[in-house]
């Protein structure tokens, strides 16, 4: 562990609205992530909240869509879940998903839908519903001109949740622990995406893939980097994730690091992931035209 990494914190409440001096660039039209690994513990919560709220920071309007029973990403984001109707709701038509999206304090522009404990029984009674892996994006249909960025956090499974995310959505983020096993189980993953590719949403692309929990100073996360690296060149997003003790207190204080202590390494390295990701999804007509750098070309030379 790094050693600036012990620094006290003593804010338990977020107070004021954090926001970054240089804003992070806008898409083209809004991204729509899911966060998947059906291994659980990976980091796919930590990630889908701390680059939820650094996108935030950077000026963009951001919702986290907390599709997991466990609730972890509501807790994180200090959103009160247990006794509020929420995702589950949304996804059995008893509730319109503008009216159960709450704000998520300290934040510009972050909002969460939240998930309850009924949510856990949203596997079994989705079944016997007309288009059950479509309820999900019809839901962020309705809402999705609102933002810049959506992100689904899932459970650790390849259920019906996590195929109504992935119907859903846009873009499939992969956070991938380095650690032994990390790449156990990859195939499974993958070879969902690509069946939901096939029959329900021939646009999705996995298109980011985050290592997250690395120790630099072991052999083994660095072997597991330059592995993943071989393989999804293009997807990884090569800023690795420091395990780092205070991404996982933050939780606990129902903050995120990039409130509970921004300075520190994981913060950062989760705000330089989170402006990597704004960059390769920023709006190609931002490419500014550099009028000194014009050359001309003439052909045929000079007599
Ligand atoms: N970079 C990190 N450094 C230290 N601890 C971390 C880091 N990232 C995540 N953790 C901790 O590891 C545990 C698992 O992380 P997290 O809940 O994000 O994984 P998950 O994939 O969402 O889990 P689940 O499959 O249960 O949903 C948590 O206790 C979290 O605080
Ligand atoms: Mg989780």
């Amino acid at each position: 562990m790094s050693g600036d990494d012990s620094r006290e914190t003593t804010s338990s409440k977020v107070v004021g609205v954090r926001r970054l001096k240089e804003a992070m660039a806008k898409p083209a039209s809004t991204r729509i992530f899911t966060v998947a690994n059906q291994k659980g513990g990976v980091g796919k919560t930590t990630t889908t909240v701390n680059i939820a709220a650094a996108l935030s920071m950077g000026g963009l309007r951001v919702l986290v869509i907390d599709l997991d029973p466990q609730g972890n990403a509501s807790t994180a984001l200090g959103v009160e879940h247990r006794e509020s109707a929420g995702v589950y709701e949304v996804l059995m038509g008893s509730a319109q998903i503008s009216d159960v999206i709450k704000k998520v304090a300290g934040f510009p522009a972050l909002d969460c839908v939240s998930s309850n404990t009924s949510l856990a029984n949203a596997e079994i009674n989705l079944v016997s519903m007309v288009a059950r892996e479509l309820q999900l994006k019809a839901a962020i249909d309705e809402i999705s001109a609102n933002y810049d960025y959506i992100f689904i956090d899932c459970p650790p499974s390849l259920g019906l949740l996590t195929i109504n995310a992935f119907a859903g959505s846009k873009e499939l983020l992969i956070p991938i622990q380095t650690e032994y096993y990390a790449l156990e189980g990859l195939s499974q993953l993958l070879e969902t995406y690509s069946v939901v590719k096939k029959r329900l949403n021939p646009t999705l692309v996995l298109s980011t893939i985050v290592l997250t929990m690395f120790d630099g100073r072991t052999r083994l996360s660095n072997d597991v980097a330059a592995n993943v690296r071989s393989h999804f060149p293009n997807e990884l997003i090569d800023i690795p994730i420091p395990r780092a003790v205070r991404v996982s207190e933050a939780p606990s204080y129902n903050q995120t690091v990039m409130t509970y202590d921004p300075l520190s390494p994981g913060a950062i390295a989760y705000m330089q992931v989170a402006r990597e990701i704004a960059e390769r999804g920023k709006a190609k007509d931002e490419i500014v035209f550099d009028s000194n750098v014009v050359s001309i070309n003439y052909k045929g030379g000079i007599a």
